[in-house]
């Protein structure tokens, strides 16, 4: 609980200073205050309910923020963030966290779960979901090791409708059972 409520009040300082000062794009020190909290200073994510932003590409930062702005893409969170944010402070923040090293998580998962689902990736998930989910090309973020419990939420999302999924990934992912994506997400959090 102290954590969430740290992370509340680093929201509240971040939607006061954007509204006084949202000018400049931001730099890299002050994107490390803002979202530092949750992604961590070089954007590896500080828990199991946050994504990594290290290493993800430009496009898909600026995508999932303006979504997260319009209203688009459901969020506990990021809806309200972004609305302090412009065009190009989204620019700037994707630019800054895409050039950060890919962030590694150590997380219990389940072996033969992710055995499997390392074998369903392969068969439908790898031609966007490239490098078993560790490279986000374009519009798609990047899945290795994402903490679970955040994959298992956004999934949860997708199959309830309430985000949106990119019609070519729902062509793939509506056939599956549901200890298939399971599976499958326990394989992407285990992946280093
Ligand atoms: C208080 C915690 C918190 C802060 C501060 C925060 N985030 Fe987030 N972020 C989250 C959570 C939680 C999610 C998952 C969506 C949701 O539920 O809001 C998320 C999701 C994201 C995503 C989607 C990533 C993906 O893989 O789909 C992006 C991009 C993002 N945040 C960018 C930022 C940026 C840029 C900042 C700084 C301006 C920031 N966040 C500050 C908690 C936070
Ligand atoms: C045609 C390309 C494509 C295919 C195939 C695909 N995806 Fe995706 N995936 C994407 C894109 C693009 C996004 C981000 C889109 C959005 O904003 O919702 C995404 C997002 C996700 C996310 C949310 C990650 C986050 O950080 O927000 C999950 C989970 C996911 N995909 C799982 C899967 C699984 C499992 C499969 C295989 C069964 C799969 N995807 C196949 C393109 C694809």
């Amino acid at each position: 609980m102290k954590h969430r409520w740290s992370g509340w009040a680093l929201v509240a300082g971040t939607l006061a200073f954007s509204a006084t000062a949202s000018a400049a794009p931001p730099t890299a020190e002050m994107l490390s205050n803002a979202c530092a909290g949750c992604h961590g200073t070089n954007g590896g994510s500080a828990g199991p309910s946050m994504p990594s932003l290290a290493s993800q590409s430009k496009t898909a930062i600026v995508d999932a923020m303006k979504k997260f702005k319009s209203g688009e893409r459901p969020s506990t969170i990021m809806g309200r963030l972004a609305k302090g944010y412009s065009d190009a402070d989204f620019e700037a923040m994707g630019n800054f966290f895409s050039k950060q090293k890919f962030h590694a998580t150590s997380q219990v998962v389940d072996k033969t779960k992710a055995a499997k689902g390392a074998e369903l990736q392969e068969a439908n998930c790898s031609r966007c979901h490239l490098d078993d989910g560790k490279d986000g090309k374009d519009d798609t973020p990047v899945m290795a090791s994402q903490w679970l419990p955040y994959l298992q939420m956004q999934m949860e999302l997708y199959q309830s409708g309430k985000r949106k999924m990119p019609e070519k990934m729902a062509e793939k992912v509506k056939p599956l059972s549901r200890e298939d994506l399971e599976a499958l997400l326990h394989f992407y959090a285990s992946v280093k």
